[in-house]
């Protein structure tokens, strides 16, 4: 298997066998604590995390291997200014695997171009999740027992929150399900992602309530607006607070409603639907474990290298300002030629795409 940067680098067969592992771990882990005695994983998070990193860590740790890293980079030699790459060839050296974390887009998939060891990416900006979009899977196959013909709402950031643009790219290839993105119109999904799901015919409809189609969910995905994302607090604070699940939408929804966050989540649930049995985000966190525990398994056991890809237009930069190219600017340009358009490998935006 390849270092996991996107939900879609895996094959049908990769992702079956991931979510067959991580049922059978969950049902008895004893039987896997000592799957990994020996490796150690380094778990670089250039940007704040404590579900994904503490999972990443403790999945590490109930397969017996043990973790090096950091959670502050200014705790390290990041702060002196050394690169991503010399950071990233430095832990190789060390670690057998690697988990990271960054708030640029296409980070861990340059780190992966020069890591001879697997990368995951735990989390790049705005840009993909695919280690949450893996709990989620999971989490919704085994409450519905499908992947198809659902009716799925997901609400709230849809611009800046990289879970939902990994789990949209993801349900790509999981047809016959009814989408409704339920935001307000200045944090819809961005054009991009929206481009990739017209050309892979998945069904969905934008809208601004949620009261408009809670009555006919199947799952409902809220996530919380990413402060962190917005160029000022003001910004923040005018589309903050938009939406809240609370129990009088909860009562005209459907009673095995799924409701999922990819958590932390601050007001947009509100404290009443903790006590649903609808609300199942926290048996969904520990379902993460699980999946990534199946992911680091997998990983050490068959990973095949990266080999560096042609640039295929050498004319061509990415203009994407939050592409890790324009920030760690040694690193070479990839552009590929996609069905439609040029596309920029680290981040996917569209060569000519400015927004
Ligand atoms: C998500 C993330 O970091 O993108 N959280 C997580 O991985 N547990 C969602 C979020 O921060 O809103």
């Amino acid at each position: 298997m390849k270092s996991l940067l996107d939900f879609n680098d895996l094959s049908d067969i990769e992702w079956n066998h991931l979510l067959s592992l991580a049922r059978q771990i969950k049902q008895s882990p004893a039987d896997f604590a000592t799957l990994c005695r020996g490796k150690v994983m380094a778990t670089l998070f250039y940007e704040p995390s404590t579900r994904t990193q503490f999972s990443f860590q403790t999945a590490m740790q109930r397969l017996g291997g043990t973790i090096i890293g950091f959670s502050d980079p200014n705790s390290t030699s990041v702060s002196k200014g050394e690169t991503l790459i010399d950071t990233t060839k430095i832990v190789s050296a060390y670690a057998d695997i690697i988990a990271m974390r960054h708030p640029v887009e296409g980070a861990p998939y340059a780190a992966s171009l020069f890591a001879p060891i697997p990368v995951i990416n735990a989390g790049d900006g705005g840009h993909l999740h695919p280690t949450q979009t893996l709990t989620d899977l999971y989490t919704i196959s085994d409450l519905k027992g499908t992947l198809t013909g659902l009716n799925i709402g997901i609400c709230g950031d849809l611009k800046n929150g990289r879970t939902v643009h990994s789990l949209l790219k993801a349900f790509m290839r999981f047809p016959g399900n009814e989408f409704y993105l339920i935001s307000h119109p200045d944090l819809a999904v961005p054009q991009y992602v929206l481009k990739l799901l017209d050309r892979a015919g998945v069904h969905y409809r934008q809208i601004t309530s949620l009261d408009e189609c809670i009555a006919k969910l199947d799952v409902l995905y809220m996530t919380r607006v990413q402060r962190e994302r917005f160029a000022s607090l003001a910004k923040y604070e005018r589309l903050a607070g938009c939406y809240t699940l609370d129990m009088a939408k909860m009562n005209v929804a459907k009673k095995d409603l799924a409701v999922l966050h990819p958590l932390p989540k601050i007001d947009e649930i509100a404290y009443e639907v903790d006590s649903d049995p609808r609300a199942l985000y926290f048996t969904q966190a520990k379902n993460g474990m699980y999946i990534r525990m199946a992911l680091i398994a997998t990983l050490l056991d068959s990973y095949e290298p990266s080999v560096m890809p042609q640039n295929e237009f050498p004319d061509r930069v990415c203009h994407n300002p939050r592409c890790i190219t324009r920030h760690e600017t040694y690193l070479p340009q990839l552009i590929r030629q996609g069905k439609t358009a040029a596309y920029c490998r680290y981040c996917e935006h569209e060569t000519d795409d400015k927004q």
